[in-house]
């Protein structure tokens, strides 16, 4: 089995992309429809489809088939333990309201960790035929071209993506943040990926990407990627970058960003 980064980053991609093929074939059949069945789970408005579970399913066997012996978490209720040191996060679909509605914000996300650091990660975005990836040390690509966070240096001219959680209560806190930083910076976008937002900032079309209470699957690519773009991450008070409070922002504003932050 092997450990070398890069063939991990081979899979992580050509799972993400497989993971993509099964979304896109229910996607087509959503419009044919034109309608969606989902299910709910953490709220009324927190939906899964037969297409997240389709997907996680098949990225799990394939996982479990390559490397028995690895650790497995998936957003759709996937929780294996391993006794390798390697761990799997996988987001089969990342962005699942923009899925179901058609909107084109999602995205399918595979990460792999050795001792909880990750090694590895991928964010396939379907609707733009985009492939995002990184690899510790190794930098970040779009479609196997390097890319890099922005140049930005001035606060009030950054454009910053946040998103919401799915209880209500959380949803009116977040949105009262959202309220209080608009007037400083160039403006606010919701696109409804965490794992696309993470990406737009590793490759400069949001200049910080902040959002509290993310789970491991949201996160775990998407923050590799961005880092390794040249972006910094971390929770909102500056430490460690950790899904509970995570801000990913271009190297020359994230100080900023934070004092702005913690200001409220
Ligand atoms: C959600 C999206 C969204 C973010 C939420 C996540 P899901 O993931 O990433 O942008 O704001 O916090 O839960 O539920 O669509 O996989």
């Amino acid at each position: 089995m092997t450990e070398d980064p890069t063939e991990l980053r081979i899979l992580c991609e050509s799972l993400a992309r497989s993971a993509g093929g099964i979304a896109s074939l229910g996607r087509r059949a959503i419009d044919d429809r034109n309608r969606f069945d989902a299910g709910t789970k953490s709220s009324t408005t927190d939906v899964v489809t037969e297409y997240d579970e389709a997907a996680e399913r098949h990225v799990v066997d394939a996982i479990r088939r390559l490397r028995p012996g690895d650790g497995i978490v998936g957003e759709e209720g996937t929780n294996h333990i391993g006794d390798t040191g390697f761990a799997w996060y996988i987001d089969p679909i990342d962005g699942t309201t923009n899925f179901v509605y058609g909107q084109p914000a999602w995205s399918c996300s595979v990460a792999v960790a050795r001792q909880g650091e990750m090694v590895a990660g991928a964010v396939y975005v379907p609707p733009l035929d985009e492939m995002f990836s990184a690899g510790t040390g190794q930098g970040a690509t779009r479609d196997g071209r390097s890319i890099t966070a922005s140049g930005q240096d001035d606060l009030a001219l950054a454009l910053v993506g946040t998103g919401f959680g799915y209880q209500p209560e959380q949803r009116r806190e977040q949105a009262a943040v959202v309220a209080r930083l608009i007037g400083d910076v160039r403006d606010i976008r919701r696109l409804g990926s965490a794992a696309v937002d993470l990406c737009m900032v590793a490759c400069g079309r949001l200049d910080v990407y902040y959002e509290r209470g993310l789970n491991s699957w949201d996160a775990a690519a998407g923050e590799l990627i961005a880092r390794e773009a040249g972006a910094v991450s971390s929770v909102f008070d500056g430490g460690p970058a950790r899904p509970v409070a995570m801000v990913a922002a271009a190297r020359g504003v994230h100080a900023a960003f934070l004092r702005l932050l913690a200001a409220g």
